[in-house]
């Protein structure tokens, strides 16, 4: 039996990247897929192909900054599927920024999209989960939320904010047997990314950083969401799982 069988999965930012790798796996491994993007049209075209491939799978267009907009979603996710067992807080963007020309604006709105999302989603997602004892929530953060990284002060604090979080609402939450885990990429290939990797000079860069001599995937990214949503990982919490080549090994 595929190992989601069964259980109801949001994804944020399901349109592009990570996030959609996400969606197709954990639908193919038999979740119900509530899958959210600010870009509408990318996630419904995600939703067909989940669908196309046997799997069932709902879009909705999702500010993740939104008090409201999750409200909605969360409302419509229970209204659909009747319950959530899983919340994938994926959604996000960079900002290659140093400390001292982020403007005020800049520091809000990666605050905003990479970290007070979390916060808002857990907030919305939670009191579904405790009314049946059961849940797993995984945090997209970064190796930049791990270690100190060049030029991208408010990116780096947004990733540092969303891997403690997690372990906060893990102590907060163990006793309703939900788990809430931080996932931290290291160079993945991704619409985010693309530009950076094609770059031959970063992409060297990268390369004398990882231990495995290569970029990563977002399938594999995707691989690590679905062991910490599935039963597999069910006595793992508060854990902060890179997937990074090695690059945090050094
Ligand atoms: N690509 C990398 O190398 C890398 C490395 C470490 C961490 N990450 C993290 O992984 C996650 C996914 O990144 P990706 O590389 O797949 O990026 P991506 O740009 O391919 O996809 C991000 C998705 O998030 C959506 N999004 C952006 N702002 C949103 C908002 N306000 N509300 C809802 N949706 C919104 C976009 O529309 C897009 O579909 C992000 O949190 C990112 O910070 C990426």
């Amino acid at each position: 039996m595929p190992i989601l069988s069964g259980k109801v999965a949001i994804v944020t930012g399901a349109g592009s990247g990570m996030g959609r790798e996400e969606t197709l796996l954990l639908a193919r491994e038999g979740a119900k897929l509530v899958a959210t993007d600010i870009n509408e049209a990318a996630v419904k075209a995600v939703v067909e192909e989940v669908k196309a491939a046997g799997g069932e799978a709902a879009a909705f267009a999702h500010n993740v900054v939104s008090e409201e907009d999750w409200s909605r979603v969360v409302a419509l996710a229970v209204e659909t599927y009747g319950k959530i067992d899983v919340l994938v807080n994926n959604a996000g963007i960079s900002l290659a920024v140093g400390l001292l020309d982020t403007t005020m604006e800049q520091w809000n709105k990666v605050l905003a999209i990479n970290l007070t999302s979390n916060f808002l989603g857990m907030k919305y997602v939670i009191p579904h989960m405790q009314k049946n004892k059961s849940g797993s929530i995984i945090n997209i953060s970064s190796i930049a939320g791990l270690t100190g990284s060049n030029g991208a002060g408010a990116y780096t604090a947004s990733k540092g904010g969303n891997r403690m979080l997690s372990k906060a609402a893990a102590v907060d939450f163990g006793k309703d047997n939900i788990r809430v885990n931080s996932v931290h990429p290291g160079f993945i290939e991704t619409p985010m990314s693309s530009d950076l990797i094609k770059n031959e000079q970063m992409l060297q860069w990268f390369l004398s950083q990882t231990a495995l001599p290569r970029v990563g995937r977002a399938s594999e990214v995707a691989q690590a969401v679905l062991f910490l949503a599935s039963d597999a990982s069910s006595y793992i919490t508060g854990v902060e799982l890179p997937v990074d080549g090695g690059v945090t090994a050094k």
